[in-house]
């Protein structure tokens, strides 16, 4: 375990946002996390590669993150336990050099393990939920170690328990349950004619899509997709398609009609728009990102002018999928 005093989380989170925090532990796959060490209730934050925060200013308690050491418990034929501060993509690559299947769809999601479970994270047809099978964590507030079945973890739509307890669980190890025969899910609209051969094809052809879209995090700091595709009843659809037949169709889904966020803020006339030294992504309206070494005020004030700005013209409200601290 590290621990960093009054240091910059410049580097914790894919913003590039420039603030302080009080204290910064790391911690290590064989660390012991019973004694030792004291984090104050509400006064703690656990973060991942930080690829979902915008931190406006700075915190005044202690961060928690993982390294990033590559670390696997030993697998049985299809299971695979991999610790949770590892970089998502490194244990995908991994997973298919090994002949596992099923994660391919999700590859250069910017993010960790970890975050792979408390995010649900999903891409191309594909969610972490289909193949998670349990999540070993730690409970900062009881003190003690826990595992969550995949049920447990109430996975939806971006969405966990865990996102729903924020500071109080480390997760430590993720198992996925994956496949010793490649299947192509070619379900998503943008994966069509894509080379799908094998495996190793596929995510690199979906590597490629994604990164035609999305900042290259070394020149731009984002998080992604900044808002969550909103869910509406079928009379809003019916109107906004009625009177925007160039509307992408929705996706049905249990609880409504899935809009796509990134069309409806293109089409409000946001892309590729600053505001102060944040700007809406030229290439996709869905991402926010650092133009120019921005605060998290900025980010703050842009998304809230789309918000407001979508609310109008479509009457649809967005919610923001990255958290802001
Ligand atoms: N669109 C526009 N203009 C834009 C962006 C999108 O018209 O500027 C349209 C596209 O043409 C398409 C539709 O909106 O018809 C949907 O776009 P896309 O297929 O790119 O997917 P998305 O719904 O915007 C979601 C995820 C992404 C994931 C992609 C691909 C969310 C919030 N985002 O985006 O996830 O990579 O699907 O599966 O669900 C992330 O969460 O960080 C993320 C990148």
């Amino acid at each position: 375990m590290k621990v960093f005093e009054n240091i910059s989380l410049k580097p914790y989170n894919t913003f590039g946002i420039d603030v302080k925090a009080r204290r910064v532990v790391v911690l290590e796959p064989g660390d012991d996390l019973s004694g030792k060490w004291k984090v104050e209730s509400g006064k703690c934050l656990v973060i991942g590669a930080g690829s979902n925060m915008v931190f406006t200013k700075d915190y005044e308690g202690t961060v928690i993150t993982l390294s990033k050491t590559f670390h696997l418990s030993p697998f049985t034929s299809h299971l695979v336990t991999a610790w949770g501060g590892m970089v998502m993509d490194d244990l995908i690559q991994w997973t298919l050099d090994h002949g596992l299947y099923g994660l391919e769809n999700l590859s250069a999601i910017p993010g960790t393990v970890g975050a792979s479970a408390v995010q649900n994270v999903g891409a191309y047809g594909a969610e972490a939920k289909d193949f998670i099978e349990r999540v070993e964590a730690y409970d900062l507030q009881e003190r003690r170690h826990c595992t969550f079945s995949n049920a447990d973890c109430h996975f939806a739509y971006r969405d966990s328990f865990f996102k729903h307890h924020p500071g109080r669980y480390l997760i430590l190890r993720v198992t996925y349950r994956l496949s010793r025969e490649f299947v192509p899910n070619l379900s998503y609209k943008a994966l069509e004619g894509l080379p799908h051969d094998t495996a190793q094809q596929l995510r690199e052809a979906i590597t490629e899509v994604r990164w035609n879209k999305l900042p290259r995090p070394e020149e731009h700091g984002s998080a992604g997709s900044f808002f969550k595709n909103p869910v509406v009843d079928e009379s809003t659809y019916l109107r906004l398609k009625a009177e925007y037949p160039d509307m992408p169709d929705a996706h049905r889904s249990d609880n409504g009609y899935k809009l796509s966020a990134g069309w409806l803020i293109d089409r409000a006339g946001w892309k590729g728009r600053t505001q102060g030294r944040a700007g809406v992504w030229p290439k996709n309206a869905l991402v926010l990102y650092n133009a120019d070494g921005c605060s998290g005020d900025e980010v703050r004030a842009l998304a809230a002018a789309i918000q407001q700005d979508v609310k109008q013209k479509f009457g649809v409200a967005l919610d923001p999928e990255a958290i802001i601290i």
